[in-house]
């Protein structure tokens, strides 16, 4: 529904214009904002988008706590950047009662939401600094990002982890990934157009991965094509 929305529809109609000017995206060319800004001001954006994220989050949760317990085994403390009204960070908090666990998003999506024992909000800017923490979680949040914007985020989570043997868990498509036999080439490509529409951000394969990671000065990653089409993909420093 919350795609249908002609607040989301309209900025496809936009795209040859948007060509021929200077507007970082064809969403800026119909609504004369960035995605986030107009999601700040209008309350229905920030409504339904963040009820979206909610219900794919509510699909991701059960692969994750059921198959993938490992990943967060370990663990004291867990950063959820951009983590939105906080489904999964309020699961996995559920599930690890002795993991703390942080909701950290833009501060009009994490306003007046209320935590647990083992789970907080905190609103802030990932630009800026993201809290200190053993891992950080980032579900959907890098392929709304350039290059560039994704190195930064990417530099500022290696910041929060320093000095504790963290990692960063990514939720997030890979395309071209020819280990999947069901690789849903279409729907990928849909949603690498999407991205250019809506935001500055893109769908990369294990090769453009690969390169924002070294670039942010991270050694190792590992990834699971587990999620249909999105891999779970550890990064370490
Ligand atoms: C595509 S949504 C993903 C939400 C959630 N991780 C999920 O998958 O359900 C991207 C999230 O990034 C947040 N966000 C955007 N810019 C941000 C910033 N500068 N700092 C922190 N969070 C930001 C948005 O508010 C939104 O909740």
């Amino acid at each position: 529904m919350a795609m249908l929305d002609p607040i989301l529809t309209g900025p496809w109609h936009y795209m040859s214009t948007w060509f021929l000017n200077d507007d970082v995206t064809p969403f800026n060319t119909a609504h004369g904002k960035t995605f986030w800004e107009y999601h700040g001001h209008e309350p229905n954006l920030n409504n339904f988008f963040n009820e979206a994220m909610a219900s794919d989050a509510r699909l991701v949760t059960q692969v994750l706590i059921n198959e993938f317990k490992g990943v967060f085994e370990g663990l004291k403390s867990l950063v959820d950047v951009g983590g939105g009204t906080g489904t999964l960070a309020k699961a996995i908090a559920k599930s690890f009662p002795d993991l703390d666990c942080t909701v950290f998003d833009l501060p009009h999506v994490v306003a007046g939401l209320q935590g647990t024992h083992n789970l907080k909000y905190v609103g802030g800017d990932m630009f800026d600094e993201i809290p200190p923490t053993d891992a950080i979680l980032l579900k959907w949040i890098l392929h709304d990002w350039s290059d560039e914007e994704c190195v930064k985020i990417l530099k500022r989570c290696k910041e929060a982890i320093k000095g504790r043997g963290g990692k960063l868990i990514i939720i997030d498509m890979m395309i071209e990934n020819h280990k999947r036999d069901d690789d849903f080439p279409e729907t990928q490509l849909f949603f690498d157009m999407l991205m250019m529409v809506l935001l500055t951000g893109k769908e990369r394969n294990e090769k453009e991965w690969a390169k924002l990671f070294s670039d942010a000065g991270f050694s190792y990653h590992k990834i699971s094509p587990v999620l249909g089409l999105r891999s779970i993909i550890e990064v370490y420093p």
